[in-house]
């Protein structure tokens, strides 16, 4: 039997299959020496991106109980996971279930910015009728560029070529061999020819920002940003004076460098879409991320 704490939830099916398999899941947030406190008496430990976990924390839990920390989701930043890995904390993550979740929110997010859903949701709640402000444009036959060509963003490649959009991509490691639909660029030369940019990479904390003043200028005037992959990987400051200058033409924004943000300048900004991180947050993608946590925590525990 293991003792299992969901801090940041846990999908109902799969709390209840773990029951039934006999462990004990503990489906509530702990927060400071509370957390810690629990942390030394379970096994694993489930997380999403509100829980930290960082080397203080395990100082003060490694030696315990715990052997397992689950990142239900893909980036496992609020995890300080070398360290925990070189205490004897495993770290694992569910990266399979829910590129298709985060997919369709950017898709959704490019609609929102090209026909200004996002704004005039809030102009007509304040009794405003701006039909002649919102004159829009289509998706179809614009240049997506995705930066970053893992599984969430092959996942928004297919959507964009469905919607009648062509796909560039920028991949560190260079080319897939096996792509056909989608056009590897070099970062720069996405950055220029890009109508809409996407990103999909992790963030890396020695490396800072991958979008930033510099970046901006060399993106094509009027592009839209869309950024439901991590905060910090798009700097903030320097999107503001895109937008403010005319370089951006409107960003949407579902991940921050602090969440919950403070940044009131970028979430009062009009041609700012927002949404607070919730590109896994569907009922699908929990289901199949609690699905991979029982994977994860079987093979673990074999
Ligand atoms: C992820 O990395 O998959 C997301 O941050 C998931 C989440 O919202 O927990």
């Amino acid at each position: 039997m293991l003792k299992i704490l969901a801090n940041d939830g846990m999908d109902k099916a799969a709390i209840a299959k773990l029951t039934a398999a006999g462990h004990q899941v503990i489906d509530q947030y702990y927060e400071g020496e509370a957390l810690a406190e629990q942390l030394r008496a379970v096994d694993v430990v489930v997380i999403r991106s509100k829980t930290k976990i960082r080397q203080p924390l395990i100082d003060r839990v490694a030696g315990g109980q715990l052997k397992l920390i689950i990142r239900a989701g893909v980036g496992i930043d609020n995890i300080d996971h070398v360290y925990a890995e070189e205490k004897g904390i495993a770290v694992r993550n569910t990266p399979n279930s829910s590129s298709a979740s985060v997919a369709e929110l950017a898709i959704g997010q490019m609609f929102a910015l090209a026909r200004h859903i996002y704004i005039a949701n809030v102009t007509m709640r304040n009794g405003q009728w701006n039909k002649k402000a919102y004159k829009g444009s289509e998706l179809n036959g614009k240049v997506l560029g995705l930066i970053g060509f893992g599984r969430i963003a092959r996942e928004t490649a297919k959507r964009a070529l469905a919607l009648g959009m062509s796909v560039v991509y920028y991949k560190r490691s260079g080319a897939l061999p096996n792509e056909t639909q989608c056009q590897y660029l070099p970062f720069e030369e996405l950055l220029a020819t890009a109508d809409y940019i996407s990103l999909h990479i992790p963030f890396d904390k020695q490396k800072g920002a991958t979008i930033g003043d510099a970046q901006f200028a060399q993106m094509k005037d009027g592009v839209f940003l869309v950024n439901c992959a991590r905060g910090g990987v798009v700097d903030e400051v320097a999107l503001l004076r895109a937008l403010d200058s005319g370089k951006v033409a409107a960003a949407a924004v579902d991940v921050f460098a602090e969440e919950p943000t403070q940044n009131q300048a970028l979430y009062q900004h009009d041609r700012v879409s927002l949404t607070p991180h919730i590109g896994a947050s569907t009922v699908e993608a929990q289901r199949r991320i609690g699905d991979e946590t029982i994977s994860v925590i079987e093979q673990f525990f074999g």
